[in-house]
């Protein structure tokens, strides 16, 4: 886990010289051996983090609208380059910590590219509250705080976790569970085919539209939506989807999130 709060120092350990420890961890720390052609610059995490400033701003502009208070939710955050741009962009926007909170779920396993080309240091802001736990645990847990605690939900949900098939599928319906009425669930990767059918087979379940700009996705939990009646996915002894339902879904594509934000209104 990368995350630091502010005021713990950064920097790498100070090992003697010519030490063991000091080998292993110059291999570790100082070494580049990821095969990712797209590295990471110091203070901007992971080096493939979509999520847009203007999106988040239109997002969460709109958002507290209608929410006293902003709680979001990540779900797969990694070194934290898109949680550093909701946190920073909540601090641009003026929203103090009585009124914003930003709980970052991620496993922290992570894959060779990812331990490999992180930075080292990272920025916390004390806006960020750290989940260790699979995104599974992580709605489930929440759900039973919001239900049994009265824990509020949250007003935004951004997921960039799993991108498995049916495993995304699962994700989506917990966090839409999880989502408090009026929140919007979006997340990264849609032209990833795994993501793209699952948020397509979620949204044709529940009679949605989708939302897109650029590569992130975005559906809003409007108030008193029903759920119909007629709607189900067969699959075969693989839990693969059978059923297509890519022609049955509304897209609504944006170029600017200026016309995106005047949408979700
Ligand atoms: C693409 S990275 C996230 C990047 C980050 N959102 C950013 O923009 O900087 C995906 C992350 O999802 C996490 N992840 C994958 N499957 C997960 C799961 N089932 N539960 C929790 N986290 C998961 C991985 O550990 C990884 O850190």
């Amino acid at each position: 886990m990368r995350f630091r709060s502010d005021s713990e120092p950064t920097g790498t350990i100070a090992f003697a010289a010519n030490t063991l420890p000091a080998l292993i961890s110059q291999h570790i720390h100082d070494s580049d051996i990821s095969s990712c052609r797209v590295k990471a610059q110091p203070w901007e995490g992971y080096p493939h983090t979509h999520i847009l400033p203007e999106l988040i701003e239109a997002v969460f502009t709109r958002q507290l609208r209608r929410f006293q208070k902003l709680f979001v939710l990540e779900v797969g955050s990694f070194s934290g380059g898109s949680a550093i741009r909701m946190a920073r962009k909540a601090l641009e926007l003026g929203i103090t910590s009585d009124k914003f909170a930003l709980a970052c779920a991620d496993t922290w396993l992570g894959d060779t590219n990812m331990i490999t080309n992180v930075y080292q240091d990272g920025r916390v802001s004390s806006l960020i509250v750290p989940l260790r736990a699979p995104s599974i645990v992580t709605f489930k847990s929440l759900e039973r705080y919001a239900v049994v605690h009265g824990m509020m939900r949250p007003a935004v949900i951004y997921l960039d976790s799993a991108h498995e098939p049916m495993e995304t599928l699962i994700e989506i319906s917990l966090a839409w569970n999880l989502l408090a009425e009026d929140g919007i669930l979006f997340g990264d990767d849609y032209d990833w085919p795994a993501v793209h059918n699952d948020v397509l087979n979620f949204a044709y379940l529940r009679n949605l539209t989708v939302h897109l700009y650029k590569s992130q996705w975005l559906l809003h939990k409007r108030e008193g939506i029903a759920t119909p009646a007629d709607r189900d996915l067969t699959f075969n002894s693989k839990l693969e989807v059978k059923t297509r339902v890519h022609d049955r879904v509304t897209l609504a594509k944006f170029n600017s999130s200026a016309a995106l934000g005047e949408a979700l209104q």
